[in-house]
């Protein structure tokens, strides 16, 4: 029987309900904290066919995924993002877009809701347009707040995703009155995970605990006063909770994320991680790879978990936190995540935590996601 906790089954028996279409690694913007690899330039001759695309889908419905995101990079990018947007509606998918807004023309969304597109998430670093252009390093900020009308508009329901750190974590409340003026039901100040560029830039992005604690009251406040007309979403950055995030649910549990080159893993940032075996849609069929490849299985349940996870009475509710992170900051996936205070490694993230607060004396610029700018990173790792 496959063992059940929280509803997902950690035997690889799964379903992988929640399917994330990495469709390009390109995008106009520069972002300090983006999540793409320093070296999302190598994959851009590699990118899958959209008749390889649409297999994806097809296998990936056969296998029982019911949400679909298309993300990147920028999807918009792609031309052929209106043709699978309608490809997967068909199969009966529920299509989210995922998107930093350039180049969201109104005869673009009108197209794509044709399709069938049915959510739309989108990027918003700030209200104020010099701060929002300085972050994301183009002229954006007119653009992205005409795409946010324009999407409210032609009738999406939204998620105004705020990814949130130290040069922007003043911005929340205007952000709010924003996505109330317009219309918004979802608003997500997403506390960035620090992994790939973001962890380049870690010390310099990330808030401190004052920081995070007046948000969280800003956030209440708003909650207050808006009721149920809007849902806003903020957790606690697990560098402060002393518990980690159940990443992805768990490993190789109910999330499945295709790389634009068509390699399968269990969450964005896998390829983080050395020594393990990544394989492509284009080699082996996706059911395969979800139900049997060493890759999902590696970390999938909770039986692989070392102590103290091993005896915790939290395993089943975190899974021992996330791999990646563990090893970025242990030098091993297979440890516990140090986020977490009962781990023999947490020290490296309190040192992380004295290391922003140290930096808000001694400010560095941050490194921009840029081709020229990845072996300045590789070099100061
Ligand atoms: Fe979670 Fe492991 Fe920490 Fe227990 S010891 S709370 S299972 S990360
Ligand atoms: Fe990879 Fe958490 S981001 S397991």
């Amino acid at each position: 029987m496959p063992k059940e906790s929280q509803g997902l089954t950690l035997d690889g028996q799964g379903k992988p309900l929640w399917l994330s279409l990495e469709l390009t690694y390109r995008c106009p913007l520069k972002c300090s904290w983006c999540s793409n690899p320093l070296n999302f330039e190598d994959y851009t001759e590699r990118e899958l066919s959209t008749e390889e695309w649409k297999a994806t889908l097809r296998e990936a419905r056969a296998l029982g995924t019911l949400q679909l995101g298309f993300t990147g990079g920028e999807p918009l990018l792609r031309d052929d993002l209106e043709e699978l947007v309608a490809y997967a509606d068909g199969l009966g998918l529920y299509t989210n877009l995922i998107t930093s807004g350039i180049g969201l023309t109104e005869a673009r969304l009108i197209a794509l809701k044709e399709a069938g597109l049915k959510q739309v998430q989108l990027s918003l670093q700030a209200l104020r347009s010099s701060l929002t252009d300085e972050l994301v390093g183009a002229k954006a900020h007119t653009r992205k707040l005409a795409a946010a009308r324009l999407i409210k508009a032609h009738g999406f329901p939204m998620v105004m995703n705020m990814p949130v750190f130290k040069q922007n974590i003043d911005q929340i409340d205007a952000m709010c009155a924003f996505a109330a003026e317009i219309g918004v039901e979802y608003i997500e100040f997403a506390n960035i995970q620090y992994y790939n560029w973001a962890m380049v830039n870690r010390d310099e992005l990330m808030p401190t605990l004052e920081q995070v604690r007046e948000a969280e009251a800003t956030i209440q406040r708003w909650r207050d006063k808006l009721g149920d007309s809007m849902t806003l979403y903020f957790v606690i950055p697990d560098y402060y909770e002393g518990r980690p995030k159940a990443c992805m649910n768990g490993w190789g549990a109910i999330s499945l994320t295709i790389a634009p080159d068509g390699v399968a893993m269990p969450c964005l940032e896998a390829r983080v991680i050395p020594g393990l075996e990544f394989v492509s849609v284009r080699d082996k069929p996706l059911s395969w790879i979800w139900h049997e490849s060493p890759l999902f299985r590696k970390y999938r349940g909770v039986d692989w978990l070392p102590e103290p996870c091993r005896s915790c009475s939290e395993k089943e509710k975190d899974f021992g936190g996330c791999r990646c992170q563990a090893f970025l900051l242990t030098g091993d996936a297979g440890n516990t995540d140090p986020a977490c205070s009962l781990s023999p490694h947490h020290h490296v993230v309190q040192q992380a935590v004295a290391s922003t607060v140290q930096a808000l004396r001694f400010r560095k610029p941050l490194i921009r996601r840029t081709k020229s700018a990845v072996s300045t990173a590789y070099m100061e790792e």
